[in-house]
């Protein structure tokens, strides 16, 4: 790029952020359907960190597409771009020690290398949101499915745009079979070890 000069290399390093904080930073990222149970996992995720005394951010599909992400839509390119975008402020909270939960759909394995790229694969802990679709569409929260089914949204995640399951999570979370305090449970106890802080 023309003009542009980085100074990566002069700022406080993630070490020492986390060492000021006890804990290390990393991305939570949930995929999975509209309607998995993304949002209520994370959010379940959020507040048992909070109590166990851990900084968090939690940046969700529906919120950032209100402000930074408010131009795109759900086409491949937008879903691209939505998904680098939020990939580099991801990156920008946990090079601060901060634990960075993303909740976003995140449908083919090619965005997620992306966002894999961009945080690091160090730094990067993939979750899987299982819930089949027809059980998301049964639910049917929000009531899109309804009105993908009826054409009235197109490029809709599992009825007529593509989801891809993930290949290779860190985690999956079966949120049709467990209740949500289990789910909640179960992400966290993983969580927990990835964010604990040693001093080697
Ligand atoms: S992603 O594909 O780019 O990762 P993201 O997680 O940001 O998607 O947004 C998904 C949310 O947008 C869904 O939970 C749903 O509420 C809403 N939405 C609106 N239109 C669509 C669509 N065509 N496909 C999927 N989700 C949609």
């Amino acid at each position: 790029m023309k003009h542009i000069y980085p100074i990566f290399d002069q700022l406080l390093g993630k070490n020492e952020k986390e060492r000021l904080l006890k804990q290390r930073g990393k991305v939570i990222w949930l995929i999975g359907l509209s309607g998995s149970g993304k949002s209520t996992l994370a959010k379940a995720l959020e507040r048992r960190l909070y109590t166990a005394g851990f900084a968090s951010q939690l940046l969700d599909g529906d919120n950032l597409r209100h402000g930074l992400n408010a131009d795109l839509g759900f086409t491949d390119q937008d879903r691209a771009e939505n998904l680098r975008r939020t990939a580099q402020v991801a990156r920008l909270f946990k090079e601060s020690g901060i634990v960075t939960i993303c909740s976003f759909i995140t449908p083919t394995e090619n965005t997620r290398q992306t966002v894999r790229d961009i945080i690091g694969a160090e730094d990067y802990l993939e979750v899987y949101v299982d819930c089949p679709l027809d059980m998301c569409e049964q639910r049917d929260v929000k009531g899109l499915y309804k009105k993908a089914r009826a054409g009235e949204i197109k490029d809709f995640t599992g009825i007529s745009a593509p989801f891809e399951p993930p290949l290779s999570p860190d985690i999956s979370i079966q949120t049709a079979l467990l209740p949500l305090d289990d789910s909640a449970e179960q992400l966290f106890q993983f969580v927990l070890q990835k964010i604990t802080y040693t001093n080697s």
